[in-house]
């Protein structure tokens, strides 16, 4: 991984701070059923409110930040990822992503970011576990996870978007973090 001021370099992708010009992409994505795919609801979003979010540096913080994911080939945009800390819980981190672009799903991206996106988190910051929440039918989120050495801790109902999932909490403490062989090769 590779930092270079608001960007995170992985083998394919950047992950980069967002801008005002990245508004009405990431509105879009967030209110779009395809950008969203099946186990995530659109959000509500609007321009107004986002812009002034960006402005005030919300999704830019100590506590919180949320990257466009841009193809480092051709500068393409294809999705977001978010983490924040729990509210409530200061050494809990939660995250979130989408691959917004149905035809880049499945090509490993997914896995990518979330990899580069822990390895920031914990080296960045003083969090003791990362936490998400999954569908309890997104195999694919699944599989990543696994992958990425998280832990299943409970099946319950979440709250996404303000309707109800039914899904997985899953968990990657810091100590599971510093022994899993995923973090520790970079030719990925
Ligand atoms: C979930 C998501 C992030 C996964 O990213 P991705 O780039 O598609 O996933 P990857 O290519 O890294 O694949 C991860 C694993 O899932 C498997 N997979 C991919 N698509 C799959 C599908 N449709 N069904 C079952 N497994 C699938 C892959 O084979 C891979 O497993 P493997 O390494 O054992 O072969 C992406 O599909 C997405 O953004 N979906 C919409 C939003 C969403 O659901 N976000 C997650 C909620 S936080």
């Amino acid at each position: 991984m590779s930092l270079f001021g608001d960007k995170i370099f992985t083998r394919r992708l950047i992950l980069r701070k967002i801008q005002e010009i990245d508004i009405p992409i990431i509105v879009a994505w967030s209110q779009s059923k395809i950008a969203c795919g099946e186990y995530l609801n659109p959000g509500k979003h609007d321009m107004e409110q986002m812009r002034q979010q960006v402005r005030s540096n919300v999704f830019w913080s100590d506590g919180e930040k949320m990257f466009l994911v841009e193809l480092r080939e051709d500068r393409r945009s294809i999705g977001t990822a978010h983490y924040w800390y729990s509210p409530g819980r200061r050494n809990t981190v939660s995250m979130a992503l989408k691959v917004a672009i149905p035809e880049e799903r499945g090509k490993g991206y997914g896995t990518e970011i979330q990899k580069f996106l822990i390895m920031y988190v914990f080296d960045q910051l003083p969090v003791e576990a990362i936490e998400m929440h999954t569908d309890v039918n997104n195999t694919a989120q699944q599989r990543c996870l696994q992958k990425l050495g998280f832990e299943l801790i409970e099946s319950l109902v979440y709250d996404d978007q303000q309707e109800k999932r039914t899904g997985h909490l899953f968990r990657l403490t810091a100590e599971q973090y510093h022994s899993h062989p995923i973090y520790q090769f970079h030719y990925e």
